[in-house]
């Protein structure tokens, strides 16, 4: 092992105001592989980065982390003895400071960790808490938050003042979301659209509250996201459900039958998926068309649930009902930070609604009853938008992979099937050649824990996480297999 980092490390706590006191140390675990003395930046420059506080080991006087510095893992150690207050936070910010001076810019997570979250009480995890199931189910990933939302987080809460925050004076986040959708998907929206939610599950509550009469009916594609089912009968209100079909190796609407549900004079909205959960289809131009030209005929406004959209895997466009021509003053496109950048527990959404009369109808139906999204909310979702395309763009290639390896290995499994999903961290697999009764119980037998395909509308299915360490996956695989080791 050689250390040669210490005048590197001394030169970064001279301009490290915040934390005078860090002492860092640089190991390599490959002899041939050195670490510049003086931390030269042309040395650094163009690095990627990959660390983890998660794989952070700690000892009474030090603690040490991994980092990746052209595939090589250095370890780079801090004296605790120099910090006063000693705690994670100081940890987080002092490795995102130092890589920023050293140049190491866009630090990028490490998508293998497999991090404990049972001390954050994850519900993933809390489900299976004491058995040897293995968690693939509820729709968060185990990848630790990009650095820079860790950070405006910290900043937050450094603060130490948690009163109201109305969401409309964070022009910062509003303007991030506006420069996110000309990014993402070409789409100039006006910031004046906009409309926080804190959750989508209660904005298309809302939704149909705004929008919908005593005795009205709601269209619902099946199989579906649960809550997106239980929205019609929650607001007594009826439902009526359009089936998927297969079409050349992917899921999509069977369009006769929405046809058919939009002509329902009592029909007046449609609450859809796009891309779909938990079956992963993003719709294409020309089924995008196909619902447009059904909901306008018949008068039907839709609810878009978009809350995917960020995690396309394949090369394909994702498409906003809100951006589509003939949808913009007939919809409310549902979208937010919250999958893509796992901070759904943060608990902030937004509905983007073009037209006034709807916007002021959805913001009538939310009153006293929707709260304002949080501060911390408002200071993730500002950061992820502007400054985590990197690591975004490193999540989705991991996903693919994942996608690619689960996918491959699930159809190898006799009596399972399943389509390669376009776009999120969940595949819906089919299994119905089990011949089984209850799938769920059958995989957690097994030692696997999917979400249960009955939620969805099937119960010959079960849909697998796959946000997740590829390891995880393995292990997965090993278990449905039946291999012991
Ligand atoms: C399609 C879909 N909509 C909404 C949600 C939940 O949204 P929120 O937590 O913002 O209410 C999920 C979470 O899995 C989802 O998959």
């Amino acid at each position: 092992m050689l250390d040669n980092g210490k005048p590197t490390s001394l030169a970064v706590l001279k301009k490290c105001r915040k934390f005078p006191t860090v002492k860092l140390s640089f190991f390599s675990e490959f002899k041939n592989f050195v670490v510049s003395e003086t931390g030269k930046k042309s040395f650094f420059k163009d690095i990627t980065v990959r660390f983890s506080v998660g794989q952070l080991q700690e000892s009474p006087v030090c603690c040490f982390f991994k980092m990746f510095l052209y595939q090589t893992m250095v370890y780079v150690t801090l004296d605790k003895r120099s910090f006063k207050n000693w705690n994670s936070m100081w940890l987080s910010e002092a490795i995102y400071r130092t890589t920023a001076l050293l140049k190491l810019e866009r630090p990028i997570m490490n998508f293998n960790d497999k991090p404990d979250r049972s001390w954050s009480k994850a519900y993933k995890w809390q489900r299976y808490k004491g058995t040897d199931i293995l968690p693939m189910w509820i729709a968060d990933t185990e990848f630790r938050c990009a650095e820079p939302i860790l950070k405006a987080l910290h900043q937050r809460v450094e603060e130490g003042i948690f009163g109201y925050t109305l969401p409309d004076h964070d022009t910062d986040a509003i303007e991030a979301v506006v420069a996110w959708c000309q990014r993402q998907y070409n789409w100039k929206i006006d910031p004046s659209w906009l409309v926080w939610t804190p959750g989508v599950v209660p904005a298309f509550n809302v939704a149909i509250k705004a929008y919908c009469q005593a005795g009205d009916t709601i269209i619902v594609q099946t199989p579906s996201y649960p809550p997106i089912l239980a929205a019609p009968a929650i607001n007594k209100l009826n439902r009526i459900c359009v089936e998927t079909v297969a079409v050349d190796g992917r899921w999509t609407l069977d369009f006769d039958a929405l046809e058919d549900a939009a002509a329902d004079p009592k029909t007046s909205l449609f609450i859809m998926c796009n891309p779909m959960n938990p079956l992963g289809t993003v719709l294409n131009q020309h089924e995008l068309d196909r619902i447009a030209t059904i909901c306008r005929k018949h008068n039907v406004m839709l609810c878009s649930d978009e809350i995917h959209c960020d995690l396309i895997l394949d090369n394909v466009p994702h498409l906003p009902a809100g951006a589509h021509p003939a949808l913009a003053e007939y919809s409310v496109t549902l979208m937010a930070a919250s999958k893509t950048f796992n901070v759904a527990g943060l608990g902030t959404s937004f509905a983007i609604i073009p037209n006034e009369k709807l916007r002021l109808a959805f913001n009538h139906a939310a009153r006293g009853i929707l709260p304002w999204v949080t501060a911390t909310g408002l200071a993730a979702t500002n950061a992820a938008f502007r400054y985590c395309d990197e690591w975004h763009q490193q999540e989705l290639a991991y996903l693919k992979d994942n996608r690619d390896y689960l996918v491959s290995e699930i159809n190898k499994i006799e009596g399972l099937k399943a389509f390669s999903p376009a776009a999120t961290f969940l595949m819906w697999v089919d299994a119905s050649g089990l011949r089984v009764n209850d799938t769920q119980a059958w995989c957690e037998a097994k030692g696997v824990g999917p979400s249960a395909g009955r939620d969805f509308g099937d119960k010959d299915f079960f849909r697998l996480n796959f946000g997740c360490a590829r390891e995880y996956l393995v292990e997965a695989i090993k278990r449905l297999q039946g291999r012991k080791n």
